[in-house]
């Protein structure tokens, strides 16, 4: 069902609520990545070009207890957004009450107020994560419409999403939101082929969900990660140290019985005794030797998922092929990345999260259709889950 989006809605004059994922790491006061922020501008832009006011909040990090506030606040990232605005933006260090509520009264058309983070409001009995109806209404009455593009929040039920959009208050997506449902959706719904799936990270359990509902709609689906080594053992092999999730080998046995030839599996691994970039590495071909773990995909996998991608008009990537925030133990997050560079007139998708970040981090974000900016929300959309703070948004 197509949802309504900012376009649809007549801002001029308007105090619009935008619910963003200003979820961004900080270290030290400082921001160490600002995609996210980035990634809102177009809609705040937008907002701010049509005569709007634009009330932005978020969370940021988990806070259960007053003692989590800290390092925790929305300032350094309403900073941050000022610059990249190349305009003034007002900050306010509360969620609720008179300082706000002054602050949204003295705005102009094109004026942009931050609020402090959505979650603050967890210590006192989890209003925000819980969906506290009193807060949803609370915050849709300082504003005429809703904008939700917090597109890496849309998998969470919250008050600051889903609670403000249940008062009834015109609810639309943002361009963000728009962008990431387009992306992810059609490669999931309606990709064109062949359609390749490779799925990593270290455990098999974050990625069932995804392997059931790919299983029927990929052409192929190629495993890497650390979770390898759980459909190893599930064929009976040989896996040293490796990790392994011994209640998910069953599973895996199934997985691998119902994907049949669509599920390819690593070859050969690079192997360390240690979780370590300072002791040898070993090349092994199947089993893994006891005394060793499987740190990474080895050159031969690399070939083998290389030429697999080969002619692929649509692949979707979440997890890594190793630790590669070990150089030893990059190269097949690195020789996938190629692969995926190296294709023709393909739509190409990483997860937020891990695989995002090494995409960014060995320098290929740039040869990708779309990074997604949601990590758990990304992934729940690959699960074909519906989102809570998706399906809020009014219908066209
Ligand atoms: C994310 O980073 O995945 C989102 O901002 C959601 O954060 P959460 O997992 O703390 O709800």
């Amino acid at each position: 069902m197509a949802k309504m989006t900012v376009k649809d809605l007549d801002l001029k004059d308007k105090k619009v609520l935008v619910r963003v994922d200003f979820n961004v790491p900080v270290k030290d006061g400082v921001i160490t990545d600002d995609t996210r922020i980035k990634a809102a501008l177009p809609t705040i832009n937008y907002i701010l070009e049509q005569g709007g006011k634009a009330i932005l909040f978020s969370h940021l990090g988990r806070v259960k207890t007053e003692e989590d506030k800290a390092g925790k606040s929305l300032k350094p990232v309403a900073e941050r957004l000022s610059e990249l605005l190349g305009k003034n933006v007002t900050f306010v260090p509360e969620t609720r009450g008179s300082e706000l509520e002054a602050a949204i009264a003295d705005m102009k058309d094109g004026d942009v107020v931050v609020f402090e983070n959505t979650r603050f409001e967890d210590i006192d009995g989890k209003k925000e994560s819980g969906n506290d109806a009193e807060l949803g209404k609370y915050w849709a009455s300082l504003g005429d419409v809703f904008v939700n593009d917090a597109f890496g929040t849309a998998h969470r039920a919250h008050a600051s999403n889903v609670g403000i959009a249940s008062t009834g208050i015109p609810t639309v997506a943002g361009f963000l939101m728009e962008k990431e449902i387009k992306f992810i959706g059609e490669a999931v719904e309606e990709p064109k082929r062949p359609m390749i799936a490779i799925l990593g990270g270290a455990k098999v359990s974050d990625k069932i969900g995804v392997i059931k509902n790919l299983i029927p709609k990929a052409d192929k689906i190629l495993i890497g990660g650390g979770m390898t080594y759980t459909f190893y053992k599930a064929k009976g092999m040989e896996i040293g140290n490796s990790l392994v999730e011994a209640d998910k080998v069953e599973l895996a046995k199934e997985l691998i019985e119902a994907a049949g030839d669509k599920l390819v599996l690593p070859v050969d691994s690079i192997t360390a005794a240690e979780f370590s970039n300072d002791v040898p590495t070993e090349e092994h071909t199947g089993d893994v030797p006891a005394g060793q773990m499987g740190l990474d995909i080895g050159p031969e996998s690399i070939a083998l998922f290389a030429q697999t991608l080969k002619g692929a008009k649509t692949v979707v990537w979440n997890g890594p092929m190793g630790v590669f925030e070990m150089s030893n133990f990059a190269n097949g997050t690195i020789g996938v990345c190629e692969a995926i560079a190296n294709l023709t007139d393909a739509t190409t998708i990483i997860g937020g999260g891990d695989s995002a970040a090494a995409a960014e981090q060995l320098g290929f974000a740039d040869k990708f259709t779309h990074i997604s900016t949601g990590g758990g929300a990304s992934l729940e959309l690959l699960e074909g889950k519906e989102l809570p703070g998706l399906a809020a948004i009014n219908n066209k």
